[in-house]
């Protein structure tokens, strides 16, 4: 595949743009290729190259891209104004609907991105318990601010350590393993005999940003059990396992509850917004009604909230087709890799749940960050080449997931495991 005018669009970026990029994730070597347009499962490169993704916005795009009843919704709002700063009928319909669907969002605040949920969840959990340090866990990633890159897996596992952060802030930051209830269990102890002082464990109830690691048996219900009875208000980061892991979440899909959840991503399918769910007496803290101070120009904005609105609509409407549908069309990619694998004997291990999978060059089973350390990333990188080189587009990064959308089909799956076998094929030579 050619990508000479992205080559051309990259080297002018680079003149101008930190890196070439926005978001660090976005490169990878020799340069990124850009894209033109997308549509459903499909992205369109400037060159004109056709690939099939499975980045899918780093899972925010779970309907597809440009769908077509969402992009209608919000063409009518665009003529009708994208910002007032001012309360909209919408706003209240989204957080009713947010209710209606996630049973532990008794109260919502609508923020923008991933990382503005997660601070501010941080800092009410602060404020409800008047303590000051937080648990999470090595390879969770929450987004780029001060105190949760500890450990922080996506693109920030690739730096030892971030220049500019404030060690104070940091050092109120415990890390442990995922998967680990003793290790829980046991900073609690130690912090329980010296100053008692964790506010809060934050944890994404399905690690995506370490590739993909999933809860072992009972864990999640576990870290509930130990957080409640030691009063620690429990966050689940559910911004990327919101509405796409069921309709009501990885709270839904494991049956868990817990005290402030933040939703991102598939939340308005591409168009930005997030938001803080939880229970009246921590939300209710936020002003104007109480102390807690969050504030956002562009919070609430009519622009994200219709496609928020329409996202959820349509996705409630068709829960019964949506999910059952995402999860088939990932197993049989799934099992298609497994059985390539298998008949050329290369050692591999596929984590997968629901609509989201990862690949890992280690033949040991993967449960926690240090499991993800072992794959080999040299032949991640060669796979990544592969199956780009064949149409298939995945994230850049062993330290992040596959998504699939509501718009795979099968015909995308046959091709995409044809691309697998084709690159793993070249991947077992190195
Ligand atoms: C689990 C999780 N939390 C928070 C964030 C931060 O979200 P944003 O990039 O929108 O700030 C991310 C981003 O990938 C994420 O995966």
């Amino acid at each position: 595949m050619i990508f000479d005018k992205s080559k051309a669009l990259f080297e002018r970026a680079c003149k101008i743009i930190p890196g070439g990029v926005n978001s660090p994730v976005r490169f990878f070597q020799p340069y990124p290729f850009f894209v033109d347009s997308g549509n459903g499962s499909k992205i369109y490169t400037k060159e004109g190259n056709t690939l099939i993704d499975y980045c899918m916005g780093y899972g925010a795009v779970f309907l597809g891209h440009s769908n077509q009843e969402l992009a209608l919704e919000v063409k009518n709002q665009i003529d009708k104004g994208s910002l007032f700063c001012i309360p909209t009928e919408k706003e209240v319909e989204l957080a009713e609907l947010c209710n209606e669907i996630i049973p532990s969002a008794e109260m919502v605040r609508i923020t923008n991105t991933g990382a503005e949920a997660t601070m501010h969840a941080i800092r009410l959990a602060r404020a409800y318990t008047k303590k000051a340090k937080i648990i999470k866990f090595d390879g969770g990633y929450h987004g780029a601010f001060d105190y949760v890159l500890n450990k922080a897996g996506s693109g920030a596992s690739e730096l030892e350590h971030t220049d500019g952060i404030l060690n104070e802030s940091a050092r109120k930051t415990i890390t442990i393993p995922y998967n680990d209830i003793e290790a829980l269990e046991s900073v609690i102890k130690k912090d329980q005999e010296s100053d008692n002082d964790i506010a809060c464990v934050i944890i994404e109830p399905v690690l995506a940003n370490s590739g993909l690691v999933l809860p072992e048996k009972d864990y999640l219900n576990q870290v509930r059990k130990t957080t409640k009875q030691n009063n620690i208000v429990l966050i689940f980061d559910e911004v990327v396992t919101g509405f796409r892991l069921a309709l009501g979440g990885a709270s839904e899909f494991f049956g868990i509850t817990s005290d402030i959840t933040t939703f991102a991503k598939a939340l308005g399918n591409g168009y930005p917004i997030s938001l803080i769910a939880g229970k009246k007496e921590i939300m209710s803290q936020l002003a104007p009604s109480g102390k807690v101070y969050q504030a956002s120009t562009f919070a609430g904005n009519p622009v994200s909230v219709t496609a928020s609105l329409k996202t959820l609509e349509i996705l409630r409407e068709n829960k019964d087709i949506i999910y059952p549908q995402v999860g088939k069309t990932c197993d049989r990619l799934v099992s298609g890799i497994k059985d390539i694998a298998h008949d050329k004997e290369i050692e591999l291990t596929i984590n997968s749940i629901g609509s989201m999978f990862q690949v890992f060059f280690t033949k040991r089973s993967v449960n926690r960050y240090h499991d993800v350390k072992t794959s080999n990333v040299t032949k991640f990188s060669e796979l990544f080449k592969g199956l780009l080189d064949s149409g298939v587009f995945i994230p850049p990064s062993q330290f992040e997931t596959c998504f699939i959308s509501a718009n795979h089909n099968e015909e995308d799956i046959e091709k995409t495991i044809e691309s697998y076998e084709n690159a793993l094929t070249k991947v077992d030579k190195i």
